[in-house]
């Protein structure tokens, strides 16, 4: 089954590792003794009901919320992660599930919002000739460098969002519900450049609520129920049942997991996610 993180060392191979990490807010403790630990080349799924702390850790990690104890080391070097240009700097990408991309732009201007390519004045085709070398690394299937974000699906949006996060040369990516609001083919193009991010090497940190994608593109599962680690297992040696019995907190009975609703075909986990969409 799981085994405890919180008592290990860092892992030589970690690129970024977390020991005992609390962040509270007020009399909420949103994350409690947290550890995690992502390897280059590695994809780390991070699962859990609603308000299992996700996106707390993900804003940690992203330097939007500062923990308030805990040990983050970086490449084995302690650090801290007071904003967002500072998890940058260090090479921590993150992409928000909002996506963060301006509609009206087209794909260059949205790639190089805020840090145009310059030679005097705007160097149109520099940005033109690394925007395509980008998507093309990507394997991504975007029509036109020159069409506005809205004409795009949310598949190629996200992969313009995962390729303008990719410009800073990170070494560890976070996607915060990637496949969320896809359909099945544009969440199959999603997860294929998930395994293209593992195969450039990067770690990649994954925020799903959705079992089967998981299953298919993770190395690893963490499961946080209620701001804590509550379970770590390698896919290929878990059942989604044992993962959702980890959300839940429910124990492996037929019975328990009926009544938390629990979706088992694999296609969504919780109640809350469903309900989660309809309000959305
Ligand atoms: N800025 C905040 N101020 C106060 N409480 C917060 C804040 N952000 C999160 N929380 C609380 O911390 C806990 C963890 O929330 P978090 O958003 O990290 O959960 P989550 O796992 O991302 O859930 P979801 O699946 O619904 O997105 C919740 O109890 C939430 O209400
Ligand atoms: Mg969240």
């Amino acid at each position: 089954m799981s085994t405890s993180t919180t008592d290990r060392p860092p892992t030589a191979t970690s690129i970024l590792s977390l020991r005992n990490v609390n962040k509270n807010f007020g009399a909420v403790a949103a994350l409690t003794d947290i550890s995690l630990d992502v390897a280059a080349g590695e994809v780390v799924a991070i699962v859990g009901d609603n308000g299992a702390g996700k996106s707390t850790l993900v804003k940690v990690l992203s330097g939007v919320h500062r923990p308030d104890s805990g040990d983050i080391r970086f490449e084995s070097r302690p650090v801290t992660i007071p904003n967002p240009t500072a998890a940058l700097d260090m090479g921590i990408a993150t992409v928000f599930q909002d996506l963060a991309l301006c509609d009206n732009l087209n794909v260059i201007e949205n790639l190089f919002l805020g840090r145009e390519l310059r030679r005097g004045r705007l160097d149109e085709i520099a940005m033109e000739t690394r925007s395509w070398e980008l998507l093309r690394q990507l394997s991504a299937k975007i029509p036109s460098v020159r069409i506005p974000i809205a004409s795009l699906s949310g598949g190629q949006r996200q992969t313009v969002a995962i390729a303008r996060s990719l410009l800073g040369d990170p070494k560890v990516i976070i996607l915060d519900e990637p496949t969320a609001a896809l359909g099945v083919a544009q969440t199959a193009e999603v997860l294929n450049l998930v395994e293209r991010l593992r195969d450039r090497g990067l770690g990649v940190i994954m925020i799903s609520h959705n079992m089967a994608d998981v299953q298919a593109v993770a190395d690893r599962v963490i499961v946080l129920r209620l701001g804590r680690n509550n379970g770590e297992f390698t896919v290929g040696e878990v059942t989604p049942e044992e993962i959702i019995a980890a959300i839940t907190g429910a124990t492996e009975n037929a019975v328990t997991l009926r009544t938390a609703k629990i979706d088992l075909r694999g296609v969504k986990t919780a109640q809350s996610t469903v309900d989660k969409e309809v309000t959305r």
